[in-house]
């Protein structure tokens, strides 16, 4: 695709989006940037440049989050910060965390063409990595700004190439010499805008979703480990086959979320690796990962746990060993909505419909949201599709987006709002 000039970006969010889409994007037309790799470096790098040529000052944290900062005239310590992040999924959309950055940059911008500098400071941040798909660890941008995060975190990560995190770290330009993990406690509030990436808000014909709650969600590998042995010579009663044992904990996780009791979880088996691999050759070990959601945490923890157990008493039943690893544990998070009522206005003003939901896709909001008071809206997904390459907003509901976006920001950083 061909790279667009700085001022033509500027004809619309979506040409902005496109531009960044370029930085990684894949044959059919998704975007594979994955934390700290040549494409995830070169699309910060850009952003930065976008952000100075804005008039903003721009710095990068130990980690890799990306800021750019506009001083309060008159408050410069509170910082109200707006963004999203620009790691993506394995070929994965354009829109996904990008559309929050590109629309803090641009809500940001048109501000200061029309009113100059704020009254409070606006920091717009590009946070560094929210997915989890290149090592197993999701919200490192966020939850270094929250000083929950620690090198202790990553010290034994590899990603699927045996690429150590500290290394691809260091590789990116942030050394783990240099790392700092202190929590930023100028941050008076977080403004995040999102494509919706289900399909609610189109069902029900709006324009604009409040977010009341974040799913909480827990993410695991599973490896079962059983007999390697010859596809044919081996009798069926005597093998130990992790497939089989895999095959079967998967069907019944699946058919107890669907369960009425469990109304509203959602259990995701989207990897699974088999060695050797090797289509005559009963399989040495299986692992694949679950991905549990729900809102309410009770539920969710019930679920898992008695999944847990469902997998050793399957995996004990056929004499294969397990190794269970949790590494994604976010609670579900109540969002701060005092903003709301002032949101709507705005949106009816527009001539907009709005309406309140629970997000069933994790968002950076729901690690900011915990420490600071944190606003999470969405713009609609054509028929709900993300995390794919068919991921889709209209320039309409983009636009809509950013203007929604604009005038929360002048409101808290122009007006001085306090709420
Ligand atoms: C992040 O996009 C997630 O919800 O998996
Ligand atoms: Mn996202
Ligand atoms: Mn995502």
């Amino acid at each position: 695709m061909l790279r667009l000039y700085s001022s033509e970006k500027y004809k619309s969010v979506k040409h902005f989006i496109d531009w960044l889409a370029t930085f990684g994007e894949t044959e059919d037309g998704g975007v594979t940037r994955l934390l700290y790799t040549k494409e995830w470096k070169n699309a910060q790098n850009a952003l930065k440049q976008e952000m100075s040529e804005m008039g903003m000052e721009t710095y990068f944290d130990t980690v890799g989050n990306l800021f750019g900062r506009i001083e309060g005239i008159k408050d410069k310590q509170h910082v109200i910060l707006t963004g999203s992040h620009i790691d993506t999924v394995v070929d994965g959309g354009k829109y996904d965390g990008t559309y929050g950055v590109i629309a803090s940059l641009l809500a940001t911008k048109m501000l200061l063409e029309q009113y100059g500098r704020p009254q409070k400071t606006i920091e717009v941040v590009s946070l560094c990595e929210e997915e989890g798909s290149r090592f197993p660890l999701t919200y490192w941008g966020s939850k270094n700004i929250t000083g929950e995060y620690s090198l202790e975190n990553i010290r034994y990560l590899r990603d699927l190439n045996d690429i150590s995190f500290q290394h691809a770290m260091g590789e990116a330009g942030f050394p783990i010499a240099s790392y700092q993990n202190n929590k930023r406690n100028d941050i008076k509030r977080f403004i995040e805008v999102h494509i919706e990436q289900g399909s609610i808000l189109e069902k029900n014909k709006a324009d604009i979703g409040l977010v009341t709650h974040i799913v909480g969600q827990c993410r695991y590998t599973v490896q079962l480990i059983g007999e390697s042995n010859h596809a044919g010579t081996t009798p069926m009663a005597e093998r130990k086959d992790p497939m089989v044992c895999a095959a079967n904990c998967i069907v019944t996780l699946t058919k107890k979320a669907e369960a009425s009791y469990y109304q509203g979880l959602r259990v995701t088996v989207g990897s699974i690796n088999a060695e050797p691999n090797v289509s005559n050759v009963i399989a040495k070990s299986v692992s694949f990962t679950l991905d549990v959601r729900h809102h309410e945490k009770d539920i969710l923890q019930e679920y898992c746990e008695d999944m847990i157990q469902m997998i050793k008493e399957k995996a004990m039943k056929s004499g294969i060993q397990i190794s269970i690893k949790k590494w994604a544990d976010s609670e579900p998070v109540a969002l701060d909505t005092s903003l709301h009522s002032v949101m709507r206005k705005i949106i009816k003003n527009k001539g907009l419909r709005d309406m309140e939901m629970v997000s069933g896709a994790g968002h950076d909001s729901q690690i900011l949201g915990i420490h600071y008071p944190t606003t999470l809206f969405f713009v609609p997904s054509h028929k709900g599709i993300s995390h794919s390459p068919l991921e889709f907003t209209s320039l309409e509901d983009l636009e809509n987006g950013v203007s929604v976006l604009k005038e929360i920001l002048y409101k808290l950083a122009y007006e001085g709002v306090e709420l």
